[in-house]
C-alpha cells in the first residue's frame, strides 16, 4: 500500500521471493472502487508476459506465489482468491485443515466456489463477517477463530482501498513499515528494497495496515503495541553478483561464511553447552539438510563428550517423546526458522516442559523468537533452494557447542578452515566434468563411515533436490545388507573417506563396489588406486571434515542440475521454506 501505483512494486517483490519455489502466481489491486485479480501458472516472468500483472491500476494490492497443496496447478487455484460477492480477496500460505466442513456450510448458504483450494473458503467467510460488521479487522479476526490449521493471510476489501488486513498462525507474516508505504509479507526480502523496519506478528495476531499506520490486535481483540525493529541483512547480499545462479554464489561464499558463523556473542555458546550438560535428556531435531548437521553434532556429543543425545527428524518428534519432558533440552537446527515440521516439534517440546535451544540463520524468525537460547549462523540470506552455506555454518556452530561441552575454552582453527574451504572449491572444474560424464545416470550412491555418514546422506539429498536424480546416502557398512544388489557396471558411488582409523575399512567397501562394476568416486585427502575418480579435499581437523567434503558434493549437485537443464522434466517446483506439514 503506497501513494503511488503498487503493481510494479508487487511484481518486484514476487521476483524476490521466487527463489522459495512455487508453481503459479497472481496479483490483485483495488482501483476506482473495483477489485481486479490476475493470475496464472508458471514463472513470474511468463505470467507477467501473458497477464500483464504490472499494468493493474491502484495504490493498494497484493501478490502471491503458490506452491500447490490442495487442488492442482491451475489458473483458478492460483491466489488471490476473491469471494463470490467480489467484496473480499485473500492470499494465503499454509493449510486450512477444516476447509471441507467450512465449504459445505458456505455452499449451503449460497456461496459459489471457483477453485479447489482450501484458501477460497477464507475469502467467503470474511465476506460474510464483513457484510455484518463492516469492519475489516474484526471480520478477519472473527474468521480466524473458525480456522484450523496454519495460515498467513493478507486480505483486501473492495470498498476499503485504504486498508489491508493480515493474520497469522504457524506461518510467518511480517509488517514492513516504510515512508508512506506499508507492507505485509511472509519474507523480508519481498520488501527490503523499500524498508528495513519490520514488525514480526505473533501467532493469532491480526494486523490492519494503512499507508502510514499499523494496528495490531491479539486473539481476544485487545490492542498490542509493538515497535518496528531493523533487519540487518543488506540488499546487496541478495544479488547474484557475477554468478549464474544463487546456489553457485552461495557455495562460493563459504570461505567467508564458515568464519562469520564462528563469531558468536560472548557467553552464548557456553550457555548452550551448560544447558546440554545439565539436561536430563537431550534431543536434537531438524529437517532435511539441517537434520544432517544435527546428526554430526550428536556423533561428537556421544563419542567425545559422552553425552547421550537422540536425533529425531522434526516431523517425527511427536512420536518419540518417551524421554521428552521437564528438564529435557531440545537442540533445533533450522536455516529459515519457519519450517512447519520444525515449529511443530518445538510446540511439542514446549508443551512437555522442555527447553528449546536453536541454531538458526534468520534472526527474526518464529523459531528464533520462540527459543530459550539462540545461536545465529550469520551466513546472510540463503536464496538458493538448496541449503549449502547454511549447512557448513551449522557444522561450525555445532562444533563450537560440542567443544564447549567438552570444556574447551574456545574453539579455534577457523582461519585454517576458511583457507581449506577455498582450497576445496578448486575442484569446481573437475566436478563439472564428472557431472557431464554422469548426467544420464539414473541412480547415485553416497557412502561413508562414522562421522561422515551424515555427509553421505547430505550429498544424496543435495543431488536429488537439484538434479532430480535418484540418490541414496548411507553408512558404507550397510551396503552389504542389501544395496549392493543394485550396483551394476558404471553405477557412480561417491565414497567420503578421510585418512584416519576408518579409512582401511572404507577402502575394503570400495573394493567390493569395484568388484561389482561401480565407478567409485573417492573424496578424500588421500588418494587410492581403487578410486575411478579422485577428488582431493584438504586435510583438516577431523571435526571439520564434513565441511570440506560438502563442497564437492554441493558442486556435483549444482553442475549436474545445470548439465541436465535441457531435460523435459526440468525444472520442477521445490520450496525453499517448507511451511506446510
Ligand atoms: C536442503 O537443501 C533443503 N532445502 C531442505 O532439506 C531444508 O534443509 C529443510 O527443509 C529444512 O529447512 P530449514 O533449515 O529452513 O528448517
Amino acid at each position: 500500500m503506497a501513494e503511488e501505483p503498487v503493481a510494479g512494486i508487487l511484481l518486484e517483490g514476487l521476483k524476490r521471493v521466487e527463489y522459495r519455489g512455487y508453481d503459479s502466481a497472481g496479483m490483485a489491486t483495488i482501483s476506482d472502487g473495483s477489485l481486479a485479480v490476475r493470475k496464472g501458472v508458471g514463472r513470474v516472468s511468463e505470467i507477467e508476459r501473458a497477464r500483464r500483472l504490472s499494468e493493474l491500476p491502484g495504490n493498494i494490492g497484493m501478490a502471491h506465489t503458490r506452491w500447490a497443496t490442495h487442488g492442482g496447478v491451475t489458473d483458478e487455484n492460483a491466489h488471490p482468491h476473491a469471494s463470490c460477492g467480489g467484496l473480499v480477496a485473500v492470499i494465503h500460505n499454509g493449510i486450512i485443515e477444516n476447509y471441507i466442513p467450512l465449504k459445505k456450510g458456505l455452499s449451503s448458504r449460497g456461496h459459489r466456489f471457483r477453485s479447489e483450494t482450501d484458501t477460497e473458503v477464507v475469502a467467503h467467510l470474511i465476506e460474510d463477517e464483513y457484510k455484518r460488521t463492516r469492519d475489516p479487522l474484526r471480520a478477519t479476526l472473527a474468521t480466524t477463530k473458525r480456522l484450523k490449521g496454519q495460515y498467513a493471510l493478507a486480505v483486501l476489501f473492495q470498498d476499503r482501498p485504504d486498508v489491508m488486513v493480515g493474520a497469522r498462525k504457524d506461518a510467518p507474516l511480517i509488517v514492513g513499515v516504510g515512508q508512506e508505504k506499508m507492507f505485509l509479507a511472509s519474507d523480508v526480502l519481498a520488501f527490503i528494497e523499500h524498508t528495513d523496519r519490520t514488525i514480526f506478528l505473533d501467532n493469532f495476531e491480526v494486523a490492519e495496515i494503512t499507508k502510514d499506520r499499523v494496528r495490531i490486535v491479539g486473539p481476544g481483540g485487545r490492542e498490542v503495541k509493538r515497535k518496528p525493529t531493523q533487519v540487518a541483512w543488506e540488499l546487496s547480499d541478495v544479488s547474484k553478483s557475477d554468478f549464474a545462479h544463487y546456489t553457485l554464489k552461495e557455495i562460493n561464499e563459504q570461505p567467508r561464511t564458515v568464519l562469520s558463523a564462528s563469531v558468536q556473542e560472548p557467553g552464548k555458546v557456553e550457555e548452550f553447552a551448560r544447558a546440554i550438560r545439565k539436561a536430563k535428556s537431550v534431543y536434537i531435531t531438524a529437517s532435511g539438510t539441517s537434520y544432517h548437521a544435527g546428526l554430526l553434532m550428536k556423533f561428537r556429543l556421544n563419542k567425545e563428550a559422552k553425552v547421550r543425545a537422540d536425533t529425531v527428524v522434526a516431523g517425527e518428534l511427536k512420536e518419540h517423546k518417551g524421554f521428552l519432558g521437564k528438564g529435557s533440552v531440545v537442540v533445533v537446527f533450522s536455516q529459515s526458522g519457519e519450517t512447519a515440521d520444525v515449529m511443530d516439534a518445538v510446540k511439542e517440546a514446549k508443551k512437555r516442559g522442555a527447553r528449546v535451544y536453536s541454531v538458526v540463520n534468520a534472526a527474526g524468525s518464529t523459531l528464533a523468537r520462540e527459543s530459550d537460547g539462540v545461536l545465529l549462523l550469520n551466513c546472510g540470506p540463503e536464496v538458493g533452494v538448496a541449503a549449502t552455506k547454511s549447512f557448513t555454518a551449522q557444522v561450525v556452530v555445532a562444533n563450537m557447542v560440542v567443544d564447549a561441552v567438552l570444556g574447551k575454552k574456545r574453539s579455534n582453527g577457523f582461519k585454517e578452515l576458511s583457507e581449506a574451504v577455498t582450497e576445496a572449491l578448486k575442484c569446481d572444474e573437475q566436478v563439472r566434468d564428472l557431472a557431464e560424464k554422469y548426467k544420464h545416470r539414473t541412480d547415485f550412491y553416497f557412502v561413508a563411515r562414522g562421522y561422515e555418514s551424515a555427509v553421505a546422506m547430505e550429498g544424496a539429498l543435495k543431488l536429488k533436490e537439484l538434479s532430480y536424480i535418484h540418490a541414496e546416502g548411507m553408512p558404507a557398512s550397510e551396503l552389504k545388507h542389501g544395496t549392493l544388489a543394485l550396483i551394476e557396471r558404471g553405477t557412480p558411488v561417491v565414497l567420503l573417506n578421510p585418512s584416519g582409523e576408518l579409512q582401511a575399512d572404507s577402502l575394503s567397501n570400495a573394493e567390493e563396489l569395484r568388484a561389482r562394476g561401480a565407478d567409485v568416486i573417492g573424496v578424500s585427502d588421500a588418494k587410492a588406486d581403487v578410486y575411478k575418480h579422485f577428488i582431493r579435499v584438504p586435510k583438516v581437523q577431523q571435526k571439520f571434515t564434513p565441511i570440506v567434503e560438502a563442497i564437492p558434493l554441493q558442486l556435483l549437485a549444482y553442475h549436474m542440475s545445470v548439465a541436465r537443464r535441457n531435460d523435459p522434466d526440468y525444472p520442477r517446483n521445490l520450496a525453499k521454506s517448507v511451511t506446510v506439514k
